[in-house]
């Protein structure tokens, strides 16, 4: 697809990934040969200000009954999440009798459990049924679907309107974004709020951090362009807020355009998007250059590295890693394995690159003299777990915003 998703105007091209694989697709060796690849390329329209890719791959291919991320393996996003709830159950639009709750992509139940453990009316919308099978057996209200035409309307007759629509790190991997403000606009109670967070496209660009580009980010979003997608609706940006999780990321407040008063913060942050540019496709350059040095950086270091004899294993098997592993035609060459908590990528091999993945107990015994940190977006909390790995000589070699050894 050339033309933007939301005006239908031609995309200008703003990177060429060449091929990538599915940053989840983590498969085993008999599966090499039919592995699925795609023309990677980002592209950026300048009507509705939207950062986005120009082809995605079917969503019926990215999640599934086996789909590879569990939101709860990290601590801290479980910590970020309670801290949102607690939040969010402060909000006028949550101060009345019974008020229903919707999550999009609800995953294992790692945001809703706050909900449901304190009662609250809810319903969780998770296609991927492994994951929503996690979130059942906690008591959560789930169901498995695409939040779409037909899930919405079934919603809206089962349930009623909602007080409350949430979605974290989702609304990104959903290409037909019109249909789905659309849908929102339906089934939001006319003072309720719709609230989403996602990788800031003002944070990649600053941290040059490209690997949050991979098939389920069909966009990174900006208030420029989450403000014109919602006037489109009737529906009004009223409130924003920077977090830091996900490498930083934009928790954007939505409400029907005739009900809460946006908050001046908006215009702020408009405003210093406007100077770092992301509001206009002539100032990606930079962008550009940037990931050509990010890739050369990594590449010369594993191999320097390499020659010298020491041994480089991942730590933490993440989507991104996908993007960086591909594009900088990283593999096991240059690292021997990469370490990941997740039972269900552990003895696969990663999406391309078909680098091995291993458990955590792995690392523990066969401890690397480097370590990649692909998980870079959770180093505070990886860092505090991995004291004794560099104070037993071990490095990390981190790559956002600049490739360096720590
Ligand atoms: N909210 C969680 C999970 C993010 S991963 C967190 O922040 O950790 C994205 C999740 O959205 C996956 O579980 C995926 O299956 C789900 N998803 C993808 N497309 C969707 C859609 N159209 N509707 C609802 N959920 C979707
Ligand atoms: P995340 O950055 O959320 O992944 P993605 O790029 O896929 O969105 O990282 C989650 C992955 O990192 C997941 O596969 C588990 C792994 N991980 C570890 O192996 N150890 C850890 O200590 C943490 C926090 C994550």
């Amino acid at each position: 697809m050339n033309n933007c998703r939301i005006s239908n105007k031609k995309l200008i091209k703003i990177f060429d990934f060449n091929k990538q694989p599915l940053g989840n697709g983590f498969l085993q060796k008999k599966d090499f040969n039919k592995e699925y690849f795609f023309e990677m390329k980002v592209g950026f329209c300048n009507t509705s200000k939207m950062f986005q890719l120009n082809y995605q791959p079917n969503p019926n291919k990215m999640f599934h009954k086996n789909y590879a991320f569990f939101s709860s393996t990290s601590k801290l996003m479980k910590m970020h999440f309670k801290k949102f709830y607690e939040e969010l159950i402060k909000h006028k639009a949550l101060k009345k009798q019974n008020p229903f709750i919707i999550e999009i992509g609800s995953n294992d139940g790692i945001m809703l459990e706050n909900f449901s453990k304190n009662k609250f009316k809810h319903l969780g919308v998770e296609p991927s049924l492994n994951v929503a099978k996690i979130a059942r057996s906690k008591s959560i209200n789930t169901m498995v679907d695409f939040f779409n035409n037909k899930s919405a309307k079934k919603i809206k007759e089962k349930y009623g309107k909602a007080d409350l629509i949430y979605a974290a790190n989702v609304i990104c991997h959903i290409p037909n974004i019109k249909n789905l403000f659309f849908n929102i606009h339906k089934i939001l109670d006319k003072n309720g709020i719709f609230v989403f967070e996602d990788p800031y496209l003002g944070d990649v660009i600053k941290k040059t951090s490209y690997d949050q580009i991979y098939d389920e980010h069909v966009f990174l979003f900006s208030l420029h362009s989450v403000k014109y997608l919602s006037s489109i609706f009737n529906l009004k940006l009223i409130d924003a807020k920077h977090q830091e999780t996900h490498g930083g990321s934009m928790r954007y407040y939505i409400a029907h355009a005739n009900s809460y008063k946006p908050k001046s913060i908006i215009n702020r942050i408009l405003s210093k998007e406007r100077t770092i540019g992301i509001n206009n496709s002539k100032n990606f350059k930079n962008f550009q250059i940037n990931i050509n040095r990010s890739k050369k950086d990594l590449v010369k270091l594993l191999k320097k590295l390499k020659k010298q004899g020491k041994t480089i294993a991942g730590y933490a098997a993440t989507s991104k890693s996908t993007t960086i592993l591909n594009y900088c035609k990283i593999g096991t060459d240059l690292i021997d394995y990469i370490s990941d908590t997740t039972l269900d990528k552990q003895n696969k091999f990663t999406p391309g690159a078909h680098i091995p993945v291993k458990s955590y107990e792995y690392f523990k015994k066969n401890i690397p003299d480097y370590a990649v940190l692909f998980a870079w977006n959770h180093s505070k909390e990886i860092f505090k777990k991995e004291k004794l790995f560099k104070k037993n000589g071990g490095k990390w070699i981190i790559f956002v915003p600049n490739v360096k050894i720590i």
